[in-house]
């Protein structure tokens, strides 16, 4: 069977106007600026409007109408939606079809949301590589937008400090013939047992949020940061050996690491693990916090539209998440 190289054919991203800094955080929470610097890296975070018009699905169309314009595409084009976010829009219809009408496509082309949490954009990437090759589809949007301040409890300092929202998108496809572009490997993993870490119990099926719930804040989202912290840094790194050894490279091939931004430390450590230099690692945790599922892709935007990164670049995609998921991606950009 015919198969196809994968190329990352535009990106975009979306960053919400409204910008809230450590120090706006003293007033929220109490805390400190400096030491919410020191232990994540974090200076600020960006904070959808609650007005409308920068919902997941509002900054997932401007950020693609840009990855369109870059990719020299029309939204018809796209035969594959796949839409990563833990703070959808709405739970019915997928966010993947609200940005499908959003975009204006009409070719029925297939929208799937991803539950990966902060592992769903290199989920999504993955799969959709995976179908690129085989010849099933020919162009994939995803996505990972977020609107993690509506599911975070703004009284939890342990929390609050760490989260941002924003969105980033890539379109992929066929690569040219001619084209240097390819992914050589790809590893998506979960430990479930692990789930405890990072959840949100309330508010699915088996326990309905109650005015109980909303009295006690007990609906947010909860985070055991000291043990994600650790299975992060050891996982993030054994996926990066692990897509590095799959396709036969070393370090020293490697351009450039996009980790996801959870936290500076864990970004450090994980290079340490990995062996490999921090002037390698795309950093912006300090402009826009954790955003889960967008960290991966405006990370690598943003290295892209600065130039850092270069066509034939080989790139690592790193993930790690709730659930625990995680995924890693070895490319030639
Ligand atoms: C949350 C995190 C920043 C905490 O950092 P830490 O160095 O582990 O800090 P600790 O939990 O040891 O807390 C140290 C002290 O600071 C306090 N503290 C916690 N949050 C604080 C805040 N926002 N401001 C000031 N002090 C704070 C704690 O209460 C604790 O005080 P105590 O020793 O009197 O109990 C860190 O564990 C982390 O980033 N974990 C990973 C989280 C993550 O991103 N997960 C998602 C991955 S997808």
């Amino acid at each position: 069977m015919k198969s196809y190289e994968v190329k990352i054919l535009g990106t975009g991203m979306y960053a919400p106007k409204k910008i809230l800094t450590n120090i706006d955080l003293e007033s929220i929470v109490e805390t400190n600026a400096q030491w919410i610097y020191e232990r994540t890296g974090i200076q600020e975070r960006h904070i959808c409007s609650t007005e409308g018009g920068e919902y997941p699905s509002d900054m997932a169309m401007y950020a693609t109408l840009d990855a369109l314009k870059v990719a020299n595409l029309v939204p018809n084009d796209i035969d594959l939606i796949l839409f990563a976010s833990v703070t959808p829009d709405v739970k019915l219809p997928n966010s993947a079809t609200i940005l499908q009408v959003k975009l204006g496509i009409t070719n029925n082309c297939a929208c799937l949301d991803i539950a990966a949490a902060c592992s769903g954009f290199v989920y999504g990437f993955n799969m959709a590589s995976a179908m690129i090759k085989t010849g099933m589809i020919k162009k994939a949007l995803i996505i990972g937008s977020e609107m993690l301040s509506r599911e975070v409890n703004w009284k939890d300092r342990n929390t609050c400090i760490l989260f941002g929202d924003g969105c980033g998108v890539a379109i992929i496809g066929r690569a040219e013939e001619t084209s240097e572009s390819k992914v050589y490997a790809s590893i998506l993993s979960a430990d479930g047992t692990g789930g405890e870490f990072f959840d949100q119990p309330v508010g699915g099926s088996v326990t309905p949020i109650t005015i109980e719930h909303i009295e006690a804040g007990t609906h947010f989202m909860q985070m055991k940061g000291k043990e994600m912290f650790k299975v992060a840094t050891r996982t993030l790194a054994e996926n990066a050996q692990k897509v590095i050894a799959e396709a036969g490279l070393t370090l020293e091939d490697i351009d450039w690491v996009i980790p996801h931004q959870a936290n500076i430390r864990i970004i450090e450590t994980t290079a340490k693990l990995i062996g490999i230099e921090m002037d390698k690692m795309i950093i912006n945790i300090h402009k826009y916090g954790n955003t889960s599922a967008a960290t991966v892709p405006i990370a690598f935007h943003e290295a892209v539209t600065d130039g850092r990164i270069k066509r034939g670049d080989i790139i690592l995609f790193d993930a790690f998440g709730a659930g625990l998921t995680a995924g890693a991606t070895l490319l030639k950009y």
